[in-house]
């Protein structure tokens, strides 16, 4: 009795030490199941907001990508990565500067300005609007061009709820250990929703975004053309018949923006193959990968912020289903300069509003955005099996073929990578076949 007394008596003083109860680990699963976060009947209908196809009824376009959200995040169920590539462009001045490119639409009548997206569709001419010509396309002075590859959102709802010091610490700890050779670049950027407040980014390619509903926010605008709260203006007006904001506050006071939102929280992280996990192989491949240095930005774990924390300037506090998890992204959500960079720096209007600059938004630093040029988010390798299509451009068609790409900051670990007996360097891609 005793015994039992002083061992919970010192898990207590542990647990307080340490800042609170241990951490327990993020659920997993590629079953389309909540997390915890809503009920499963509420998870289940917010899917079918996130599953959703637009029209141009609903405000679709003008220019667009695609009809839904789950059109490029569906691999192998709703709120995974996809084939789907997205297309960046820009130019740089004789000074070396990155500038947005400017993009004719409608005969020369009109210039697109303040994004680098490039709408590979459009909802006209059509039978209303038969003279309007509003396609985009590549202009030939922007000689700075990209793709893109859709992303996984599975389990974002843990990354979101990581705290900015969990990240600005890796980042210190990585560039110190690494003698300066690999230091992770924080950014920080506005969340839409706390008009002047910012926090780091983990979101995106580039790291552009820190909150969901942000992030949501821009995707309906820019991918589907849905106008909405915190991105209430179109790209071009032509061929434009429903009001803005597209996006209207249902019965249950919320909007699309916020069903996505939740939907994405509300996911489970993806599993890995458990099959292929127990192999020796994949034992020996996850250690030579931690041996040679992979997880230094492939971070295997991650802890997030407790239950009670607020964060996007307050306008989320982190719930039971979400805090004090432990999730394995195999990523530190950090831009790193691995040698593929696009050369592309977000594009404010874009991302952030056409009105943000009547904001005064804190620590918006334009020199870290304009260092992020030829950085890349470390791609969190969580799922990585899933991808036929690797690194940001989609270019690495073998895992083998994007691990020996990594160059810049990651040219030491590549090294070493390359120095391994040719088993071995199958080793760290069968574990990396088991993400
Ligand atoms: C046409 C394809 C396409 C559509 C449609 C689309 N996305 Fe995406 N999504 C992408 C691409 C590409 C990225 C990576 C963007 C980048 O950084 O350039 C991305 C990234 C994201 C991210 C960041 C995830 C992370 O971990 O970095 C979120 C969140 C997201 N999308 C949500 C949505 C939501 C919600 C919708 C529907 C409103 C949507 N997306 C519609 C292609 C798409
Ligand atoms: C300096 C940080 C860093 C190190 C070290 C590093 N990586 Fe990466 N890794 C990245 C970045 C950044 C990307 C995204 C690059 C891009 O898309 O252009 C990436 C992408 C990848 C991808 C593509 C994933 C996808 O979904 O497209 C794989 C696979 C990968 N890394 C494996 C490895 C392995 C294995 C090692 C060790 C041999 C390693 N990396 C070392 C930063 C790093």
């Amino acid at each position: 009795m005793k015994t039992v007394v002083g061992v919970a008596v010192f898990s207590v003083l542990a647990a307080a030490c340490s800042g609170g109860a241990a951490p327990t680990a993020a659920p997993t699963g590629f079953d389309n199941k909540s997390n915890g976060l809503t009920d499963e009947a509420t998870h289940q209908s917010d899917l079918g907001v996130f599953d959703e196809f637009e029209a141009i009824a609903d405000g679709l376009g003008p220019l667009y990508n695609a009809q839904s959200c789950r059109e490029c995040h569906q691999n192998p169920v709703s709120g995974g990565a996809s084939q789907v590539q997205e297309l960046r462009v820009g130019h740089t001045t004789p000074d070396g500067r990155f500038r947005n490119p400017e993009i004719p639409i409608n005969r020369g009548a009109v210039t697109i300005k303040g994004r680098t997206l490039v709408n590979q569709r459009a909802i006209c001419p059509n039978g209303a609007f038969p003279d309007s010509e509003i396609q985009e396309r590549v202009p030939e002075s922007e000689n700075i061009r990209t793709f893109r590859l859709s992303v996984n959102l599975l389990g974002d709802g843990f990354v979101e709820a990581v705290a900015d010091s969990t990240l600005i610490d890796i980042a210190r700890k990585q560039c110190s250990t690494e003698r300066g050779k690999i230091c992770g670049l924080v950014l920080y950027v506005p969340v839409l929703e706390a008009p002047g407040v910012t926090r780091v980014g983990r979101f995106g390619w580039k790291n552009q975004h820190a909150s969901l509903l942000s992030f949501s926010a821009d995707a309906y605008l820019n991918e589907m053309g849905i106008t909405n709260t915190l991105q209430p203006d179109e790209v071009t007006d032509l061929c434009n018949t429903a009001a803005e904001p597209n996006d209207k506050t249902g019965a249950d006071g919320l909007t699309d923006i916020d069903h996505f939102t939740r939907f994405v929280r509300t996911t489970k992280g993806p599993a890995r193959d458990a099959r292929q996990a127990a192999t020796p192989v994949v034992r020996k491949g996850e250690a030579l990968f931690a041996k040679v240095g992979c997880d230094i930005c492939h971070v295997a774990a991650l802890t997030t912020a407790p239950a009670g924390a607020q964060i996007n300037g307050g306008k989320f506090v982190i719930p039971a289903a979400l805090g004090n998890k432990t999730f394995h992204p195999y990523g530190d959500f950090l831009l790193h300069d691995v040698g593929t960079g696009d050369g592309i720096v977000v594009a404010m209007p874009e991302h952030y509003g056409r009105r943000m600059a009547q904001v005064n938004w804190k620590e918006l630093s334009m020199e870290r955005y304009d260092s992020g040029a030829n950085r890349i988010r470390t791609a969190p390798l969580w799922g990585v099996r899933m991808r036929p299509m690797l690194m940001h451009d989609g270019a690495s068609l073998t895992l083998h073929d994007a691990i020996v790409r990594h160059r810049g900051e990651a040219s030491d670990v590549t090294r070493r990578f390359s120095e391994l007996s040719p088993t071995d360097q199958d080793a760290v891609v069968e574990f990396l076949k088991s993400l």
